[in-house]
């Protein structure tokens, strides 16, 4: 364990245990009614123009504050600062960086309720799901601190005597991060953290969709020690804010998490600007399967396949869009599978007794419900929730499950609640591998088999980057599952594993003959 003794992971609160709970429920309905404030933040200050104002997905009546985007010119004033910075930044010991992270990880901790209030309130998010987002900024926070230290430390290398060759590791500059909405905390300030624990300088341009939650962060790290001119927030949507940003000349590299058409697009926005030829670390979509055969326990299966599916409302880059069945348990399966949805409850994500609360916004909301129409009319559907009215003000899907003949008539990604059936012949199983690696994604993979040869083969032959057997296939844990997709999904290297920051850095020899 490269940390030594000492835990690296945060640790994790039990919900179903009063005393452990109990306290922390009164702290986050402190927060229940909180409004807050967002704008671009430039070498500390507060930029603030035309405030457009920020809405729950759970219920669009309820107010959660307003933010203001950055314009151009702010965009242009930023990077200017950010290069400025990045000379002493860069300088600064690296201990010392990653002491302002680790810093900040502990005030993360001190704000939790916060934190999990505006993760709710702002982005949907269940309890459960902002308790583990807040865990996982903060192991980032730790993990990229301590990786950093051992990454940055010169080395003298082999050579002729007479001669001291000596590897030195920095910063390339200005550094862009844009990150997604569906993990506004962990993957914002894991991004950040990749990028400052290495010395580069960093422009963050969170979703446009939960702008108060980046800010809040950013607000955060510059109170645990990291130089305001050494991190500029730029809210604002990608068209123009994110747009700006890529095609700009001075920029040392572009950290993007999101989807894989817009990383298409930035790819070309590189391709196309001027000055260095910089790194683009991206982490896509996927269409992620998981491949059940007879051997596998169907109860174990199918609440596997629910919390895969439908936590989170279906919103992980993870989560499994397709299951595989093989036909002599598909019936038993597709029944466990009505009935484990009938129990799951769907409402205010900040109960919680809430499994799944609503999508994003109502763009992803309608996208989805066109999808369901379309399994509707082409497939045959095995079960289907009931909205409560409650969610009448909100942008909710109800959890979808459909049979389907094959993997390619699903065009793209469907991000939310909805979740495709397929039946395969034990004698073909090859063409399951086919079609699965035929989508050309590559992130999750999801097995269930207590024939380990079987297990084995499958987790060989099919091209992803995270695969998991005889369990769910969500919730990467930092630094233990190090997570990332191959071909569609992603360029890598894994986030929260021991290669991620090669990519934010630049190698210098030094060869002295002495
Ligand atoms: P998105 O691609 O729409 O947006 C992601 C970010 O890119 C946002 O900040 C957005 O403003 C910005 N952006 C959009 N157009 C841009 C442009 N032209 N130039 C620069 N920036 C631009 O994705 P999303 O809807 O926010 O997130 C959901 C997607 O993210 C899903 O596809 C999901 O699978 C993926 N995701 C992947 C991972 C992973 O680790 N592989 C993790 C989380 C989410
Ligand atoms: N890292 C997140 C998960 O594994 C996306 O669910």
């Amino acid at each position: 364990h490269i940390f030594g003794e000492e835990r690296l992971n945060s640790q994790g609160m039990n919900l179903n245990i009063e005393s452990e709970s109990l306290p922390f429920l009164q702290e986050l309905n402190t927060f229940a009614t909180q409004q807050w404030q967002a704008g671009p933040l430039i070498d500390g200050e507060i930029y603030s123009g035309e405030a457009a104002s920020v809405t729950s997905p759970y219920d669009r009546r309820q107010t959660v504050g307003s933010v203001s985007f950055a314009d151009q010119a702010m965009v242009n004033r930023a990077i200017e600062k950010a290069n400025q910075a990045f000379p002493a930044w860069n300088a600064t010991l690296v201990s010392e960086r990653a002491a302002c992270l680790t810093r900040l990880a502990d005030l993360l901790e001190q704000h939790r309720e916060e934190l999990i209030a505006l993760c709710s309130r702002e982005a949907g998010k269940s309890v459960q799901d902002g308790i583990d987002e807040v865990r996982e900024a903060v192991d980032f926070l730790r993990y990229y601190g301590a990786q950093s230290q051992q990454l940055m430390a010169p080395q003298v290398m082999p050579g002729p005597t007479g001669e001291r060759n000596e590897l030195h590791v920095q910063g390339r500059g200005a550094f862009v991060c844009i990150s997604p909405w569906n993990f506004p905390l962990a993957i914002f300030l894991g991004q950040v953290a990749a990028a400052l624990a290495t010395g580069n300088t960093v422009l963050a341009k969170p979703a446009e969709q939960t702008s108060l939650v980046a800010f809040r962060a950013v607000q955060l790290a510059h109170q645990a020690g990291i130089p305001k001119a050494a991190l500029q927030l730029l809210p604002g949507s990608g068209a123009t804010v994110g747009h700006w940003l890529t095609s700009a000349e001075n920029i040392a590299g572009v950290c993007f998490t999101g989807s894989t058409a817009t990383a298409r697009l930035i790819n070309q926005t590189l391709a196309n600007r001027q000055g260095a030829i910089i790194p683009l670390i991206a982490e896509t979509g996927g269409q992620n399967a998981m491949i059940v055969d007879s051997t596998s326990l169907p109860e174990q299966v199918v609440q596997d396949v629910v919390d895969s599916s439908f936590t989170s409302a279906g919103q992980r880059c993870s989560a499994c869009r397709v299951i595989f069945v093989q036909e002599d348990i598909a019936d038993r399966i597709s029944e466990l599978l009505v009935g484990a949805m009938e129990q799951l409850t769907i409402g205010d994500p900040n109960s919680i007794k809430t499994d799944v609360g609503p999508v994003i916004d109502e763009s992803a909301r309608d996208g989805l419900l066109k999808h369901g129409e379309w399994l509707k009319q082409h497939a045959k559907v095995i079960g289907e929730m009931t909205l409560p009215p409650c969610c009448e003000n909100g942008t909710f899907v109800a959890p979808l499950a459909a049979e389907i003949d094959h993997i390619g008539v699903l065009e793209k990604e469907q991000f939310g609640p909805i979740l495709h059936l397929i039946r395969y012949k034990a004698s073909a199983l090859d063409e399951v591998i086919e079609q699965v690696n035929g989508t050309g994604y590559g992130l999750t993979l999801g097995i269930h088999s207590r024939n380990e040869g079987h297990a084995q083969q499958l987790a060989e032959r099919i091209n992803v980057g995270n695969v998991y057997i005889n369990r769910n296939q969500i919730g990467a844990v930092v630094g233990v599952q190090p997570f990332g997709g191959q071909g569609l999904s992603g360029t890598g290297p894994k986030a929260g594993g021991p290669h991620y920051l090669t990519r934010f850095i630049t190698e210098k020899t030094f060869t002295n003959n002495i």
